[in-house]
């Protein structure tokens, strides 16, 4: 099996769980390629069986990077003919999306949009998305200070060493679908 793990990180927490997920699946013996989101990158999301695809959430979407590659991807496969009417399934390919966000204001609801958006990519494409994850992470730089005292309560250090031994648990679990 082909896995792609595709991620945007503006501050690093994406970063570990991506790095995470890579190692595991490595362990796991399959064939992993790490993408890092920028501008003009553009993966041939088709090679490959499974899909990871993850961003931090920025105002309850994911990066902009991702916004605009995921743009890019879409107007590409739309116009080859690739998305097609309907979406029918393509039997074998699946995607897992997730993100990580700190909910401040009002928990996981901040990171649901993300997790949705990210998805249509895929379920365009006849992925079945196989897994939503929102994974608690702490703010960094100007906004540290609502690392605490908000809906989630205190989530410094997240994700924490626990947290990424549940994301392994999960993406071995993911691996025998
Ligand atoms: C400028 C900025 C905006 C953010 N906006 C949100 C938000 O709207 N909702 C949320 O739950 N978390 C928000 N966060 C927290 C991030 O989603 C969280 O820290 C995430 O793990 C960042 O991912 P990254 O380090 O991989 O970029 C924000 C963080 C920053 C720095």
């Amino acid at each position: 099996m082909k896995v792609l793990n595709l991620y945007f990180s503006a501050t690093g927490n994406t970063d570990k769980v991506a790095k995470q997920i890579e190692e595991t699946v490595r362990q796991a013996g399959h064939e992993v390629e790490t993408v890092r989101i920028a501008k003009n990158i553009e993966p041939d999301i088709l090679a490959f069986d499974l899909v990871f695809a993850g961003s931090g959430v920025y105002m309850w979407l994911p990066g902009k990077p991702v916004l605009e590659s995921f743009d890019k991807l879409r107007e590409k496969y739309a116009n080859s003919g690739v998305i097609k009417p309907a979406s029918p399934r393509r039997p074998g390919k699946k995607a897992v999306v997730y993100c990580t966000y700190g909910g401040f204001h009002t928990g996981v609801n901040e990171a649901i949009s993300t997790t949705k958006f990210m998805g249509q990519l895929f379920d365009h494409l006849g992925y079945d998305i196989i897994g939503e994850w929102h994974i608690v992470a702490e703010y960094h730089g100007k906004l540290q200070h609502l690392s605490a005292g908000g809906r989630l309560g205190n989530i410094q250090g997240r994700p924490n060493a626990a947290d990424l031994q549940e994301i392994s648990e999960k993406v071995v679990g993911i691996l025998q679908v």
